[in-house]
């Protein structure tokens, strides 16, 4: 029985390295210098494929993957239809933030009533955000280098990641709201979990146990 999980290259990856670790699992390759995008690992029954980070959910969804890791934010924006997500993995930890740049006052942008330009990759979170503080804004839907936006004036504010500050700051962009904070989800898939059901609770219980603090 092969067990599949999902997961995207960079950070997710490398702080998952120490869950699967406790689960007695080490993967036998390196995304950053490999082509491959199925890795093995030193279990024949576990595989890890890389993915896009947007598209994890999407592959425990409809069960190309077993299991998958995802932000919060990036499970927000896809949905959670038809996937258990067991436990908080308490990894790649940040926050979803309001930013402006540091001449724009955005308090007063709010008291007058004025309709707010938002750039963000997370319309969803963005969209809500802003629905229950009643704030009229027009939202921009970028994929990236959000922080541009208001430098270029493609929009007042952007909503985005933060998490040790150092990008808003060499923007000259200033953190005004804190939307939520962000973590890491264990994703599986339903189906999954009742056909190969003594495996994946193995694994689940191990990764528990790795959680970070
Ligand atoms: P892509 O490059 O494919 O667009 P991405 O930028 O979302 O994807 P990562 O940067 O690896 O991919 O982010 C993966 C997850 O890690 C995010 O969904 C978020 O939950 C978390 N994350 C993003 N940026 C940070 C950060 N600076 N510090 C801590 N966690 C972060
Ligand atoms: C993320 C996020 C912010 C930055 C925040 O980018 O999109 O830009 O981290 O982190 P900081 O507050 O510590 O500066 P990432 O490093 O993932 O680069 P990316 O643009 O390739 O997603
Ligand atoms: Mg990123």
């Amino acid at each position: 029985m092969m067990i599949t999980l999902a997961l995207s290259k960079g950070r997710i990856f490398e702080e998952t390295l120490p869950l699967l670790k406790a689960a007695g699992i080490t993967v036998l390759e390196d995304p950053e210098t490999s082509r491959k995008l199925i890795l093995a690992t030193n279990s024949p029954e576990v595989r890890v494929v890389l993915v896009r980070a947007s598209d994890v959910p999407t592959y425990v969804q409809y069960g190309g993957a077993d299991l998958g890791v995802v932000g919060r934010d990036v499970l927000i924006e896809h949905g959670v239809d038809g996937m258990y997500q067991p436990l908080d993995l308490n990894i790649a930890r940040c926050r979803m933030s309001v930013a402006v740049r540091d001449d724009f006052d955005y308090a007063d942008a709010v008291k007058q009533g004025s309709r707010i330009r938002v750039a963000t990759k997370y319309t969803e979170i963005a969209r809500q955000h802003f629905a229950d503080k009643g704030v009229h804004v027009d939202l921009i839907k970028l994929y990236g280098s959000m922080e541009l936006a208001p430098l270029t004036g493609l929009a007042d504010a952007i909503v985005d990641l933060v998490s040790t500050g150092n990008t808003l700051k060499a923007n000259h962009l200033v953190e005004v709201e804190k939307i939520m904070e962000i973590s890491s989800r264990l994703l599986v898939n339903q189906a999954a979990l009742k056909l190969k059901r003594e495996p994946l609770r193995r694994m689940i219980e191990a990764f528990a146990s790795a959680v970070p603090k």
